[in-house]
C-alpha cells in the first residue's frame, strides 16, 4: 500500500530538503559544474528494472518479474501504456483531489554502490518526474513528492549502506497535482529528467543566493549563503571570464559583498559571465554570474538601464523520440537555431525546464520568462459549456493555496542565481484569485530583483474592476487582433508595459504578419516585445510509411478526449527542420533595418546594446531580371543601437524593370553559435524605374478553327489546342507532338485549407468555392491579327447556391502557340472573401522542372514573404512542396513576374501584366485536403500549375484574429490575366 499522498492536498511532499538553488557540487580540487566526470555525483540515469501496472490497485512492490526501462524516459515512449494529447480538457474526470482508481503506475528499481564515508551526507536528486513520485531505499520508505517539473531532493544518509543498495521509486500517472499540470501537451509520465546521488561533507553550504545591483561605473556582487552550520569557513572567490581572480574572502559569516569597477554587463546580446567559487570543508561549488538589472519604469522594460525589446519564443520540452526528454544536444540544438534565427529570448511554456537550460542560456545570452508548473486549464470545461468563472474552483480556493505556492518557491528558489531569468511568471492559463495572490506575496519575499509576469488575469480583469493586480508587472496578452493592440495604446489608464506572452500561431502554413506586429512591438517603448507560439510541433514518431516519417498526433492514439493535430503549431518540425514560418521570424527580428536613398544605405539599428559594427557586415548585390549586375562588400557599419546612420554605397545606374537592391547582414565574427559569415537578416529594395512589359511573339503558321458543339479547335503545324465549350477553357494542348493537357484547366476559388483555415473553411464550404460549376453562355470566335479570340461570357456556379462570379473572358491564341487569356471578373457581393482566385492547370507531369521569378525559394504569400526574397528560382516541381504533417495549401510563390515549367525539350511559361501568385506541385489540392498525414497524400499524375490573380494570405487565425482586411482576396471586380508561351 501506498500512502494515499497523491490525493491529498496537504501533502505536496514528504521528507524532502528544504528548496535550494541548482548546483552541483565537486571536490575543492577540481573545478566543474557538471554532473558527468564529477566524483562527487552518481548518476542513477540509465537502465531501471521497471515494472508497469494499469492501475494502483495493482501495485506490488514484489512483482514476478520486470522489464528494464532506460531512466530518463517517458513509459509512453517505450510501449506502456497510451500516449494521449489533451489541450484545454482534463484528461480525467473532475474530481479533485481525487484521480481515477484506474491509476496508471510504475515501479522502477536499481541497485548502486558506494563508498560509504562516515563524515559525508548523501542526497538523492530527482529533476523532474511526472506526476509524483515515492522513494525507498533498501526497501524503507524515503520521501515522496510531486511537481512534474521540479527537483525533489531527498537526505538518504541514514538509509544507506556501504557497498550495494537498493533504490525504488513508485511513479503514479496522476496525482492531486494533475489538476494543475493540465498544459497543452502529449500526456506523458515517468522518471524523464536526471537522478543523481551527491555525496557531501556532512558540514556544507545547503543553499547560496547572488544577487546583483549596478550603481554608475560600479557593480555589487552579494553572495549569500545558507549553511548547514554556523561556523563553516568558506572561501568565496569571484573570477572574471578570462580567469583571473578579482576578489577573495576567507569567513564564516554568511554574506559576502564584491565591488566590481567597470563591471562587464551581462545582457541577451553581450552574456558575459564572472565565475564564482565556494570553497567550504571538502567541497567545492562551481557558478556562473552575470551582472544585469531589470526594472519597468514609466511603463517602460529596462535592462541595465537600456530599453529591450523581447524576440521570443515559447519552447515546449518536446521530441519526437524522446518525449519530455530533453538531452543537453538537444538544448543546445535548439538555442543554436534560435540564435541563428534573431530569437533573444524564450517563455519556458509552461514549466521550469531542466536546470542546465537555463546556464546554457546565461552562456548563450537568452532572456528567459521562468514559467512555473502551474496550469489548471480545464476548470473552464468542468460544466461541458465553457465557462471561465471555473477558473475559481482552484485558483481562488484556498483549499489549493499550498499547491499554488509550492509550486512557486520551487521554481524561484532553483532558478534564482540564473541571470538568464529576468521573469517569474505564476504559471499560464489557470484564472487568478486567492492562491495566485498568496504567490506573489511569496515570490516577492523571496526575490524582488525580477519581474512578475501573469496573463491569466485576463479572464477577471472585466469583472473585478476594484482589482489591482498588484506585484504583475505586465500586460500579458495572447494573441490580440491589431485593432486591439492600437486600442491598447489608445488607453490612457494603462499602467503596465504590453507584452504579448503568445501570439503568431505557428501552425501548419503561417504565421503571416510576423514584420507588421514586429513594426508595432519598435514603434511602441511600452511594448517590450513578444513570443511566439511555439518553437516545436510535438508529435510522437511511430515508424515509416511510404519513405516518410510517421508523426503521430493527437487522435492517432485512439485516446479520448483528444485535441487532434492541436499540438503541430511550432516554428520547427518534429525533427527540428524550419518550418517556413521561422524564416519570417528571423528576417522580422533581423538586426538591423536598411533602406535606400540617394545613393546611401540609411540603417537603422534595431539591436538595444550593440553597435552594429560589432556584429556584422553587409553585402549587397543589385540584381536586375534575377540577373546580378554589381555587388559590394561594407565592412563598417558604425551605428549605435537605436540610431539611424546613412551609410554611402556607389550603385551602377539602372534603369526599366525588375531592378532589386539586396543587403545582407552577415556575422563578422564568430561566436559560441553563430559562425562568421551567417547571415543575419536581409533587406531588398525594389530599384525598378517602370513595370515590367509582357511581350509575346505571335507570328506562326496559318491558323485553322473548327466549332462543332462541344469544341473549338485551332491548330496550325506545330500545336493543335481544343477549347471546352463545357468548361468555357482549354481541355487539350498539343504542342510538336507533345501533349501538355489533357483535363479541361478549370477556375479555381478554393485552396486546400492551411490550420489557419480551419474557421472560415467552414463559410467556404457553405458558400461552395470547393465545387464550382462552370456555365457558359454562346461563346463566338474571330480573327484577328496573326490570332484568333474566343469570346467566352460564362458563370462561376454552385448547387443551391446563386452565382459566385460572372466571367468575360477572352481567350486569344496566336500563331506562335502563345495564349493570353482575360478573364474580367465580377464576383457576387455577398460572396465572403476568397481564398484564391485562378486558373489550375494540369500540366502533363513529364513537366516536373520550374523556373520562376518571384518570391523564393521558400513558399511565399502575401502576408508571409519577409523571409523570402524575390529572385529567380529554378526547382523541382516535386521541391516546391512544403510537406506538412498535416497536408494543407501550400507551396505558393507571391509577386510573382513569371513562372515556366519544363521537361527539358519544351518550355511553357506564364506570365502577367501584373504580378501575381502560383502554386505548382505534383499534388492536388483535393488530396491535400483530404488525407490527414503528409505519408498519405499521393502524387496526381500531373503537375498541377495554378495561376492566381491573387491568393489570400495565411494569417494566423488557427488561434489568434481572423486574416486581416488587406490579405484577404476581397475585391469584387478583376481581371485574371495570363500570357502562355510554350517553347
Ligand atoms: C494558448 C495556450 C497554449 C496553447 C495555445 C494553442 O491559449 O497558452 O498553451 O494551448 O493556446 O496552441
Ligand atoms: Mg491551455
Amino acid at each position: 500500500m501506498l500512502f494515499p499522498f497523491y490525493e491529498d492536498l496537504s501533502t505536496v511532499r514528504v521528507n524532502t530538503m528544504p528548496n535550494r538553488a541548482y548546483y552541483i557540487p565537486c571536490s575543492p580540487n577540481a573545478s566543474t559544474d557538471q554532473k558527468t566526470d564529477n566524483p562527487r555525483v552518481l548518476m542513477l540515469n540509465g537502465t531501471w528494472n521497471f515494472r508497469f501496472f494499469e492501475s494502483v490497485s495493482q501495485f506490488t512492490f514484489s512483482p514476478d518479474c520486470f522489464d528494464k526501462l532506460p531512466v530518463p524516459s517517458n513509459w509512453q515512449m517505450h510501449g506502456y501504456d497510451n500516449h494521449q494529447y489533451t489541450n484545454v480538457l482534463y484528461p480525467i474526470p473532475f474530481n479533485p483531489p481525487y484521480v481515477p482508481k484506474k491509476n496508471p503506475c510504475a515501479l522502477y528499481e536499481r541497485t548502486f554502490s558506494i563508498k560509504k564515508d562516515a563524515d559525508f551526507s548523501y542526497f538523492v536528486n530527482f529533476e523532474g518526474v511526472d506526476s509524483c513520485h515515492y522513494l525507498y531505499i533498501n526497501d524503507q520508505f524515503v520521501g515522496y513528492s510531486q511537481v512534474s517539473h521540479s527537483t525533489a531532493e531527498y537526505d538518504v544518509s541514514a538509509f544507506l549502506k556501504d557497498g550495494e543498495n537498493k533504490i525504488s521509486v513508485v511513479v503514479l500517472k496522476w496525482c492531486d497535482g494533475t489538476y494543475v499540470e493540465d498544459q497543452d501537451k502529449l500526456r506523458m509520465s515517468g522518471i524523464f529528467r536526471d537522478v543523481y546521488l551527491l555525496s557531501r561533507p556532512s558540514r556544507h553550504i545547503q543553499n547560496y543566493r547572488v544577487k546583483t545591483s549596478i550603481t554608475g561605473e560600479t557593480a555589487n556582487v552579494l553572495v549569500i549563503t545558507e549553511d548547514t552550520c554556523s561556523d563553516l569557513l568558506k572561501t568565496i572567490t569571484l573570477k572574471d571570464q578570462a580567469g583571473n581572480v578579482l576578489h577573495q574572502v576567507t569567513t564564516t559569516g554568511t554574506s559576502v559583498s564584491f565591488e566590481l569597477e567597470a563591471p562587464h554587463l551581462w545582457t541577451a546580446e553581450t552574456p558575459y559571465l564572472y565565475t564564482l567559487e565556494l570553497t567550504a570543508e571538502n567541497e567545492r561549488i562551481i557558478d556562473r554570474v552575470g551582472v544585469r538589472e531589470i526594472c519597468v519604469k514609466d511603463k517602460v522594460v529596462y535592462v541595465n538601464g537600456k530599453k529591450v525589446k523581447f524576440k521570443g519564443v515559447n519552447r515546449h520540452d518536446s521530441y519526437t523520440d524522446t518525449g519530455y526528454v530533453a538531452s543537453m544536444e538537444q538544448i543546445r540544438h535548439d538555442l543554436t537555431m534560435m540564435k541563428q534565427h534573431n530569437i533573444n529570448a524564450i517563455r519556458t511554456s509552461h514549466y521550469p525546464n531542466r536546470p542546465e537550460f537555463y546556464k546554457l542560456c546565461d552562456q548563450y545570452g537568452f532572456y528567459i520568462i521562468d514559467e512555473c508548473d502551474i496550469e489548471a486549464h480545464g476548470q473552464v470545461n468542468t460544466t461541458a459549456e465553457y465557462d471561465s468563472d471555473g477558473y475559481a474552483q482552484i485558483s481562488d480556493n484556498p483549499d489549493w493555496e499550498l499547491t499554488i505556492v509550492d509550486r512557486l518557491e520551487r521554481l524561484v528558489s532553483r532558478d534564482m542565481n540564473r541571470p538568464c531569468v529576468v521573469i517569474w511568471s505564476l504559471g499560464n492559463e489557470s484564472g487568478f484569485g486567492y492562491c495566485f495572490k498568496q504567490g506573489i506575496k511569496r515570490i516577492r519575499q523571496m526575490d524582488n530583483s525580477r519581474l512578475i509576469h501573469y496573463e491569466s488575469t485576463i479572464v477577471t480583469r472585466e469583472k473585478e474592476k476594484d482589482e489591482t493586480y498588484e506585484g504583475i508587472d505586465f500586460e500579458s496578452v495572447m494573441y490580440p487582433s491589431f485593432e486591439w493592440i492600437d486600442s491598447f495604446f489608445a488607453r490612457e489608464n494603462e499602467t503596465r508595459p504590453l507584452i504579448l506572452c503568445e501570439f503568431a500561431h505557428a501552425m501548419g502554413n503561417g504565421p503571416g504578419s510576423l514584420e507588421d506586429y514586429y513594426d508595432i512591438i519598435y514603434a511602441h517603448d511600452d511594448f517590450c516585445g513578444a513570443f511566439v507560439w511555439e518553437w516545436c510541433d510535438h508529435t510522437v514518431l511511430m515508424g515509416e510509411k511510404n519513405g516518410k516519417k510517421m508523426y503521430g498526433y493527437g487522435g492517432d492514439f485512439g485516446e479520448f478526449p483528444h485535441d487532434g493535430n492541436f499540438c503541430m503549431d511550432g516554428l520547427v518540425y518534429p525533427d527540428r527542420t524550419p518550418h517556413t514560418g521561422l524564416l519570417e521570424l528571423k528576417n522580422a527580428a533581423r538586426p538591423a533595418h536598411i533602406t535606400y536613398r540617394d545613393g546611401a544605405l540609411i540603417v537603422k539599428n534595431k539591436l538595444d546594446f550593440q553597435n552594429l559594427n560589432d556584429v556584422l557586415y553587409l553585402h549587397w548585390t543589385l540584381e536586375q531580371n534575377g540577373e546580378e549586375i554589381a555587388s559590394g562588400t561594407i565592412e563598417s557599419v558604425d551605428v549605435l543601437p537605436g540610431e539611424t546612420t546613412s551609410i554611402p554605397v556607389s550603385l551602377p545606374e539602372t534603369h526599366g524593370a525588375r531592378v532589386y537592391l539586396t543587403v545582407s547582414q552577415r556575422a563578422k565574427a564568430s561566436t559560441a553559435l553563430v559562425s562568421s559569415g551567417h547571415e543575419f537578416g536581409f533587406d531588398q529594395i525594389n530599384l525598378s524605374t517602370c513595370d515590367a512589359p509582357v511581350s509575346v511573339k505571335t507570328e506562326g503558321a496559318p491558323l485553322t478553327v473548327e466549332d462543332d458543339d462541344a469544341f473549338i479547335t485551332i491548330k496550325n503545324d506545330s500545336f493543335c489546342y481544343r477549347f471546352s465549350k463545357e468548361a468555357g477553357t482549354f481541355c487539350h494542348m498539343e504542342v510538336g507532338g507533345t501533349v501538355l493537357l489533357d483535363r479541361p484547366m478549370e477556375y479555381d476559388l478554393y485552396r486546400a485549407p492551411t490550420d489557419n483555415d480551419r474557421n472560415i473553411k467552414l463559410r467556404w464550404k457553405e458558400e461552395g468555392f470547393d465545387r464550382v460549376i462552370p456555365y457558359t453562355y454562346p461563346i463566338t470566335t474571330e480573327t484577328g491579327d496573326h490570332c484568333v479570340k474566343i469570346c467566352c461570357p460564362m458563370s462561376l456556379c454552385v448547387i443551391s447556391r446563386a452565382n459566385l462570379a460572372e466571367l468575360n473572358t477572352v481567350w486569344t491564341v496566336y500563331e506562335s502557340g502563345a495564349v493570353h487569356i482575360s478573364a474580367q471578373t465580377k464576383v457576387r457581393d455577398t460572396v465572403s472573401w476568397l481564398p484564391r482566385f485562378g486558373l489550375r492547370m494540369f500540366v502533363n507531369n513529364a513537366f516536373d522542372r520550374c523556373r520562376y521569378f518571384a518570391h523564393g525559394p521558400q513558399e511565399s504569400y502575401v502576408d508571409k514573404h519577409i523571409g523570402s526574397r524575390k529572385g529567380v528560382y529554378e526547382n523541382r516541381v516535386a521541391d516546391l512542396h512544403e510537406d506538412y504533417i498535416f497536408p494543407q495549401e501550400n507551396g505558393s510563390h507571391y509577386d510573382a513576374e513569371f513562372v515556366s515549367l519544363t521537361n527539358g525539350a519544351q518550355t511553357l511559361t506564364a506570365q502577367s501584366c501584373r504580378p501575381f501568385s502560383f502554386n505548382a506541385s505534383p499534388y492536388t489540392r483535393e488530396v491535400l485536403e483530404s488525407c490527414m498525414h503528409n505519408y498519405e497524400i499521393t502524387e496526381s499524375g500531373y503537375t498541377v500549375l495554378t495561376l492566381d490573380y491573387a491568393m489570400s494570405g495565411v494569417g494566423s487565425n488557427s488561434c489568434g484574429p481572423e486574416l486581416p482586411e488587406r490579405y484577404r482576396l476581397s475585391e469584387k471586380e478583376f481581371t485574371l490575366d495570363f500570357t502562355l508561351t510554350i517553347e
